[in-house]
C-alpha cells in the first residue's frame, strides 16, 4: 500500500487541514490520518453509492457478524448481538456513559493527561470530574497508574470510571495486570467501568495485544461499557459509525433511555464502510502498522537528540506525548505554531507544558515538521 502518496486534503473541508488553512502550518493535530481507507472499503461505498436510494436504514445483520467474528479472531472475546448499542461516535458514548451510570451530583473518576472529552464530560452532565494524575516513570516504565492515589481519590458519590485503553495522549497498551488492579478498585468501590478502546488495533509494538476490558474477567464484564469504532484504524471518523458494548441488560436500558430522541442513527455509509473494514484481508491494516513504526522510528531518532523536548514513545495509536515544558511550562504550542508545526495543546488534556503530534501522515510532511522543528530541539 503506498502511504507515500500525496493526497491534497485542503479544500476537502478538513477538520484537521481546514484549521491552518492560508497559512504556512502542517496540521499534525487532530486525530486523524492523511492516508485514504483501505480499498475494500472504498469498493464498498462505491456500490452503496452506485445503488443510488439512501433511505433510512438499519444497522445489518451482517455488520453485526463482522464485528462478532473480528472480536472473536483478534481478542478471544465472545459478543452477543443483544449488547451493541450503535453510535454516532464515540464521544457520544463517553457522554451517555456518564448520563446512564448514577444521577447528577454524583462524581466520574479519570486519569490525566487524557482525551479532552474525558474531562469535559461529566461536567455536561451535572456530574463531579475526579482527575488524577498517571505518573511517568521516565524514558523505560513511560506512563504508570498510581493505584493508590487512584484509589484514595474515590468519594462516595463515585459511580463510573472513564478508562482510555489504549490511552490517547500517552500511546500505553495497559497490560492485564494493571486491568485487573483497575477491576478490584472498581469492585471494592461498586463503579461501572467505561473502556475507550477506539484504538485498540493500532497496537505498534509486535509483541503487545490488546486485552479488552470486558473479556478480562467475565464476572466483570457486567459493569463494563466498552466503547469501540472502526474509524481511527481505517481512518473513517467522517462517516460517524460507532458502537458501544453493553453485555449487562439494566446498565443497556439505561444508556439506551439516555439517547431516547437525541442521538441520531448511524448514517448509512458509516454501516458499510464498517462491514467492510471488520472483513478486510487485514494486508492493508498491517502495512499501516508498518509504516507507523517507521513514522515513530523517525520521531524517536530526533528526538532522542534532543536536549529541550521529550517524547514518550507510544506502544499504540499515531499519537505522540512531547514534553515541552522547556520551552514553555503553561503553553508552548505557539512557539510550534510559530515554526509552522501545527499541534494539540496539552493544556485540553489536563497536562499543561506538553504538546500532541499526530504522525498518522506521510514521512516526508513529517520530516519536513521536524525540519521546521529543529531551532526547539
Ligand atoms: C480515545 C478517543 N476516543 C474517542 C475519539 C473520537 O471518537 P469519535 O470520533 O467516534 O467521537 C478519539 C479521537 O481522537 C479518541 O482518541
Amino acid at each position: 500500500m503506498d502511504f507515500d502518496r500525496v493526497i491534497d486534503r485542503l479544500g476537502s473541508s478538513s477538520t484537521k487541514w481546514d484549521r491552518y488553512a492560508g497559512h504556512d502550518i502542517l496540521p499534525l493535530w487532530v486525530a486523524d490520518m492523511d492516508f485514504a481507507s483501505p480499498p475494500s472499503v472504498l469498493a464498498a461505498l462505491h456500490k452503496r453509492i452506485d445503488h443510488g436510494v439512501f433511505g433510512y436504514t438499519d444497522p445489518p445483520a451482517s455488520l453485526v457478524e463482522a464485528i462478532q467474528a473480528y472480536a472473536r479472531r483478534h481478542y478471544g472475546w465472545s459478543i452477543e448481538p443483544d449488547w451493541l448499542v450503535w453510535l454516532p461516535g464515540v464521544v457520544q458514548g463517553l457522554n451517555l456513559a456518564c448520563r446512564s451510570v448514577g444521577q447528577a451530583g454524583d462524581a466520574v473518576l479519570t486519569a490525566t493527561p487524557v482525551y479532552p472529552p474525558f474531562l469535559r464530560m461529566p461536567g455536561l452532565t451535572q456530574r463531579e470530574l475526579i482527575a488524577v494524575p498517571l505518573v511517568n516513570r521516565g524514558p523505560n516504565r513511560g506512563w504508570d497508574w498510581d493505584f493508590a492515589a487512584l484509589e484514595a481519590a474515590v468519594t462516595p458519590r463515585t459511580r463510573l470510571l472513564l478508562l482510555c485503553h489504549p490511552h490517547n495522549p500517552v500511546g500505553r497498551v495497559w497490560h492485564e495486570d494493571e486491568l485487573a488492579c483497575l477491576v478490584e478498585i472498581a469492585r471494592r468501590h461498586d463503579l461501572i467501568v467505561c473502556s475507550d478502546e477506539i484504538h485498540c488495533d493500532l497496537l505498534l509494538d509486535p509483541d503487545l495485544r490488546h486485552v479488552p476490558l470486558a473479556r478480562l474477567n467475565p464476572d466483570f464484564a457486567q459493569y463494563t461499557i466498552t466503547l469501540l469504532a472502526p474509524s481511527k484504524t481505517w481512518n473513517l471518523a467522517g462517516l460517524g459509525c460507532s458502537f458501544a458494548v453493553i453485555p449487562e441488560p439494566a446498565l443497556r436500558r439505561r444508556f439506551r433511555r439516555a439517547m431516547a430522541g437525541l442521538v441520531p442513527p448511524v448514517n448509512l455509509l458509516g454501516y458499510t464502510a464498517a462491514e467492510a473494514a471488520y472483513r478486510d484481508t487485514g494486508v492493508w491494516l498491517a502495512d499501516l502498522i508498518e509504516y507507523l513504526r517507521g513514522n515513530r522510528e523517525l520521531l524517536r531518532e530526533w528526538f532522542s537528540d534532543s536536549r529541550r523536548l521529550r517524547l514518550t514513545v507510544p506502544q499504540a495509536t499515531y499519537l505522540a506525548w512531547i514534553d515541552a515544558r522547556t520551552i514553555d511550562a503553561k503553553n508552548p504550542l505557539p512557539f510550534f505554531e510559530a515554526l509552522g508545526v501545527g499541534l494539540s495543546d496539552g493544556r485540553d488534556f489536563g497536562l499543561p507544558g506538553y504538546v500532541r503530534l499526530n504522525f498518522g501522515c506521510r514521512r516526508d510532511l513529517l520530516k519536513e515538521a521536524l525540519r521546521r522543528l529543529e531551532p526547539l530541539r
